[in-house]
């Protein structure tokens, strides 16, 4: 979703904002924009990617920029809509990532019949500046702007005035603010600050900073200054480079053995798991858990609930988290939220967590960025230190949410047993997988011949299925659908024709012999079935099979031939595998 990327200072604020906005690409956008000063200011906007802006760049170095990657919500993909955009007047530059809810109301107000270059929110409110400094200094004009806006907001502004100050501002949209001598940078996550900051702030919602080459000063929309300290940047967590790989997505499929390692060495003292104290205290006095997730997050959560049931014995509830923030189930009891969010930042969950926390119910988020908004705002938050996730379909990031619940589920619960030596197994047989990863090319061009595709499998092998499909239709554009196998007799199978791709996963001795009939009822309808299965459920026709991991823990397993089988599928089509179209890899606005 969209990204925005500033600098103030000594170094190449040219070379800064683009690579900040590169940085930034992996949230997807369809179009992207520099504002850049060197004497002058110069605007440059191009739709589709960020290599065919860079090629109409025609400067050399700027002493301040402000970059910008949209993803379309107010108007069509053109290069009038992309950012930055120009106040009525053209004295203020400005970029936006959020929703003004009420900008029509405002322009209305405020503007009259002022001519817009765009149709978006943005616009507007860089006018309703201009606007406002007519009368006011432009620090209190864009405060008295930020008061009117409803919705949410991380907004840089450049006054042409006055090149030597930057203006931003953020409310519900993430903004991270970094410093080194001689330069200030800002940017929507931390990937944009990196190698352009030692240390950073994470901004909180209605804060109004100032920013010049050397400090910047935060305030609150009163304009009374308000006190911060300044973290330390980790770099080698941030490190993001494809290596060997050509695709980020390979490169993510590939590190989860050594993810799933890093997250037993993080959670384990030789077999004690280390989790706050005081957060299971809070767990155990719950009687029901609700998770709340989106997209892949959520898929993790199905296959969560399970651990949580089976080791913690607390019933367990998952939610969807764009459905709960509007239409809530009935909360009774005493109710804990786990939220699971790969980026933090999914507004759908900030949403439903806005209303838990108002109804003073306890909170924990699970999240790969700690820096994060819902790492910051829930009561307690536990990081699955999966590194950096580029590709925009979900995969590290979903094995190792399951691996560390796994755990939390595992250190509420009264069992003993040798939980770390368990989830070493499953990833060396990820490692003992991934090894022989080519044959599943070949699998790919025989079987996904079709436009549809359906996952089939029983109990966890099931939840696994829904994310399988999830992938496959991410980047293959394949239609595909996850089907609890017993389920497909009583309508689906309709669809089953000649050739249709069938793939299901076996996993576990209670459901194996029936997924077993599933496949044979479809196949006898024509269907072509591909089997995923783990050694002892294997059968001489079964195209892929694992080595066998205690069936609790299988999911983490049996989700890496069904992301390679998404991934080749992508790679037959010639699709953007890391990034797929219409999809964002942090969705911002709900
Ligand atoms: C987007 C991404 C998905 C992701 C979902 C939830 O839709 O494209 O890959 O699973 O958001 O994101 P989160 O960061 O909250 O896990």
């Amino acid at each position: 979703m969209c990204g925005i990327v500033g600098y103030i200072g000594e170094g190449n604020a040219k070379e800064i904002v683009l690579r900040g906005l590169h940085r930034l690409e992996y949230r997807g956008y369809d179009s992207a924009g520099v504002g850049l000063y060197d004497g002058k200011y110069h605007v440059f906007k191009e739709k589709g990617r960020i290599d065919a802006l860079e090629k109409t760049i025609a400067l050399n170095k700027a002493s301040l920029g402000i970059g910008h990657t949209r993803w379309a919500t107010h108007g069509r993909v053109t290069k009038e809509n992309a950012h930055p955009h120009a106040s009525y007047d053209e004295r203020f530059l400005v970029v936006h990532n959020g929703v003004i809810d009420n900008y029509k109301t405002l322009a209305e107000r405020y503007l009259g019949g002022k001519a817009r270059k765009s149709e978006t929110d943005s616009e507007v409110f860089a006018s309703l500046v201009a606007s406002f400094a007519k009368d006011h200094p432009v620090d209190v004009a864009i405060r008295e702007v930020l008061k009117l806006l409803e919705g949410s907001y991380a907004v840089l502004v450049v006054d042409k005035e006055n090149p030597g100050t930057l203006y931003a501002a953020k409310h519900k949209s993430p903004l991270l603010i970094g410093k080194r001598n001689g330069g200030v940078v800002i940017g929507s996550d931390m990937m944009a600050l990196v190698g352009a900051a030692d240390n950073y702030l994470a901004l909180e919602d209605e804060t109004f900073v100032r920013i010049t080459s050397d400090n910047f000063s935060l305030y609150d929309l009163e304009g009374d200054i308000l006190p911060y300290r300044l973290q330390k940047i980790d770099i080698d967590a941030f490190e993001s480079d494809k290596g060997e790989f050509p695709h980020y997505m390979l490169k993510e499929i590939h590190e989860q053995p050594a993810v799933l390692r890093r997250i037993i060495t993080k959670y384990f003292d030789d077999s004690e798991v280390r989790i706050d104290q005081a957060l299971l205290q809070k767990i155990k006095m719950c009687d029901r858990i609700h998770i709340l997730a989106a997209g892949t997050s959520m898929h993790a959560g199905l296959v969560v609930k399970d651990m949580l049931e089976t080791f913690a014995l607390v019933p367990t509830e998952v939610h969807i988290a764009s459905e709960f923030a509007h239409h809530p189930p009935l909360i009774a009891g005493n109710p804990f939220f786990i939220l699971i969010s790969q980026s933090g930042e999914t507004a759908d969950l900030r949403a439903c967590l806005t209303d838990i926390k108002q109804e003073g119910h306890p909170s924990l988020t699970v999240t790969n960025v700690r820096t994060s908004t819902l790492a910051r705002e829930a009561d307690d938050y536990l990081e699955i230190h999966a590194g950096p996730e580029i590709a925009v379909a979900s995969t590290k990031a979903y094995t190792a949410q399951i691996a560390v619940l796994t755990i939390l589920a595992y250190a509420l619960s009264e069992q003993s047993f040798d939980l770390k030596r368990e989830l070493a197994e499953v990833a060396q047989a990820m490692e003992q997988f991934l090894d022989k990863q080519e044959k599943i090319r070949p699998l790919v061009k025989k079987y996904l011949t079709k436009p549809h595709a359906f996952y089939i499998g029983r109990g966890l092998d099931y939840a696994v299925c829904l994310e399988a499909a999830l992938k496959l239709k991410e980047i293959s554009y394949i239609h595909t659908e996850g089907f609890a196998s017993g389920e497909l007799k009583h309508g689906t199978i309709a669809l089953i024709e000649e050739n249709t791709p069938v793939i299901a996963l076996i996993s576990n001795a209670k459901t194996a012999a029936y997924t077993r009939s599933g496949i044979n009822e479809v196949k006898s309808r024509g269907a072509n079935t591909l089997v995923i299965a783990c050694e002892s459920f294997q059968e001489a026709e079964d195209a892929i099979v694992l080595d066998d991991v205690n069936p609790t823990f299988a999911p983490m397993l049996t989700v890496i031939p069904t992301q390679l089988i998404a991934y080749y599928a992508a790679l037959e089509r010639g699709n953007d595998i890391d990034k797929p179209r219409n999809l964002a890899k942090s969705v911002t606005v709900e």
